[in-house]
């Protein structure tokens, strides 16, 4: 039998639908800054404008070049902060080689109430908490979380298995499954025995950035799995971190690689730029 399809496009199109009257309301605003012209980067970032666009919400696209000293990034940073025309902005990763190691100092900068990817101390510190506190989550484990709502898939009880332990994804993904009620077994390079591992998950999550690394012998039928890998091929193709043909001849459900997580994250990210503006006031 072959799985369960899931959805990205429509599962975001529903999420996007219903904040369309908030955005007409509230008249929200996102900043993208990108340093560089990072290929990778500028293909999310077009698809951020083309989405916010689509459903009315203002954004702009903030280039700064590639040589960009750290302290003018900072600047750019406060300015953005007190800029009381601006919702929310993010710093699209990664960052150019230069500006790398001061990623986190880069984050430590962004005042919490307008850091709508969710990766501030603050920010990921509350999702630590509850449910009810994760107010402004990394885009990427929300957007999972809201795929696997509109699916109607349960997560309590379930073992989900994450290969991958990234701050932005694998790590903030554990524990929003955990507040779920989910018993969570993160996985990474240097785990051993792999595959007795993901064997066992009745959800399972790959996000490690290699093409095709599970394969269908590391899952088990019936298992839900979602693909988070956005990997380029010589061919310009784009394919995910799962064998994803093979893969859904076993599951009962698996996203897609392009159409599944991605755009999730970007609807999640617009989501986050209406709930900072909620916040904003009522403060
Ligand atoms: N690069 C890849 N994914 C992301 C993301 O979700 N946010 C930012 N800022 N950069 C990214």
């Amino acid at each position: 039998m072959s799985a369960t399809i899931l959805d990205g496009n429509k599962a975001a199109e529903a999420l996007l639908e219903s904040l369309k009257p908030s955005i007409k309301k509230l008249k929200p605003k996102l900043v993208i800054v990108q340093i560089g012209k990072e290929a990778a980067s500028m293909s999310y970032i077009k698809k951020k404008i083309e989405t916010c666009a689509k459903i009315g919400l203002e954004a702009e696209h903030r280039e700064l070049p590639f040589e960009t000293p750290i302290d003018k990034l900072f600047q750019t940073i406060e300015d953005l902060n007190r800029d009381p025309k601006t919702t929310g902005f993010i710093i699209q990763l990664p960052l150019p080689p230069h500006l790398r190691q001061a990623t986190p100092l880069v984050f430590r900068a962004i005042d919490p109430r307008k850091d709508v990817d969710g990766f501030t101390a603050y920010n990921l510190g509350k999702i630590f908490l509850s449910t009810e506190f994760e107010t402004l989550p990394p885009a990427t484990p929300a957007g999972i979380i809201a795929l696997l709502e509109y699916y109607k898939i349960p997560i309590a009880g379930k073992h989900a298995v994450i290969v991958g332990r990234s701050n932005i994804v694998g790590k903030p993904l554990a524990i929003m499954l955990l507040n779920r009620d989910a018993t969570v077994t993160v996985c990474h390079s240097k785990t051993s025995d792999l595959r007795q591992k993901t064997l066992d998950a009745d959800l399972l999550v790959a996000a490690v950035g290699i093409p095709k690394f599970v394969t269908n012998d590391m899952v088990k039928k019936g298992a839900v799995v979602i693909d988070v890998g956005v990997n380029r091929t010589e061919t310009e193709k784009i394919v995910g971190d799962t064998d994803f043909d093979a893969i859904k001849e076993i599951a009962s459900a698996i996203t897609p690689v392009p159409g599944g997580v991605g755009p999730m994250t970007v609807a999640s990210l617009i989501r986050n730029v209406v709930r900072a503006k909620e916040q904003q006031k009522n403060t």
